[in-house]
Order: structure tokens, then sequence, then C-alpha cells
């Protein structure tokens, strides 16, 4: 081993220490679900022509866009796309879940406190970043509807 390499390796080694100790420290403040939500994010993208379409800055300067393919009075296909926090992610995640193949009546009716339910919790200060992805999924319904004449 030059000793390049075995610089790389304790490079490597403070790298995954680090890691194990953000991982350490988001496994106490998150549940599992966030993490999974966050970690492997369902449905995110960039729809291309959709039927309904929401974008909504927060306060906090994050932004958040939900598109919809909707066929009868049902969402067939959502994505969603965020520059936010992992807790944001996850709340996209996790909203576009609670949308699929559900009646548009239904979804529209989808609060706050349902996504942080069906995320197992948030800490009190990511909280807004479920009001966000449910502000901006309520949007692209409201904007299929405007645009539908519904
Ligand atoms: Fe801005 Fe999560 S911190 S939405």
């Amino acid at each position: 081993m030059t000793g390049t390499d075995h610089k790389k390796s304790d490079f490597d080694k403070m790298i995954e220490s680090i890691q194990h100790e953000l991982d350490t420290e988001a496994e106490a403040t998150f549940s599992k679900k966030v993490l999974d939500e966050c970690k492997n994010p369902r449905n995110i993208g960039r729809m291309e022509d959709p039927d309904g379409m929401g974008i909504i800055t927060g306060p906090c300067g994050d932004t958040m866009e939900f598109f919809l393919r909707v066929e009868g009075k049902k969402i067939t296909e959502i994505q969603f796309m965020t520059n936010g926090c992992a807790p944001t992610i996850a709340c996209g995640s996790m909203a576009t879940k609670m949308a699929v193949d559900k009646p548009i009546d239904d979804v529209s009716k989808i609060t706050n406190n349902d996504l942080i339910n069906a995320l197992d919790g948030l800490p009190d200060e990511n909280k807004h970043c479920a009001k966000l992805a449910v502000d901006t999924l309520q949007k692209a319904i409201e904007n299929y509807l405007i645009d539908k004449g519904k």
C-alpha cells in the first residue's frame, strides 16, 4: 500500500464515521418511514404535459412542485419535485403514495396531519414541510379543476 492509499483509506474511514454519526442522529430524530421515503423517494420527477400542476415556495425558501395525470375523476399518475430538505422529500414522496389511484375528491381532503400520521410523525421543526407538500398537492388539484372548468 502506498502512502497515498493509506491516507485515502484514513479519509474513507473518517467519512464513514461521520456518515454513521449522521445516520444514528437521523434515526433518533425521524421515524423509519420518513427515513425510508427520503432515502428511496417514490414518484419523483417532472411529468411531461401533466393534466394539473402546482408549485409553491414555502416561507423557508424551499420550493415544491406536484404534477398530476387524471382519468375520469381519479388521479392515475402523480410526480413531485423539490429542492427542499430530506423531510420535505419524504413528505412529497408519501403524499404521492396517498394520492395515486385515488379519486380527486378524496385526495382534496388530505390534510397536513394525515400526511404527518402516514409518516409516523415528524419533529415539530419539520411540520411545515408537510404543510408545503399538502398545500402544493392541493394547488395542483385546484389548477386542474380550474383548467377543466369544473
Ligand atoms: Fe423547507 Fe422542509 S425545511 S420545507
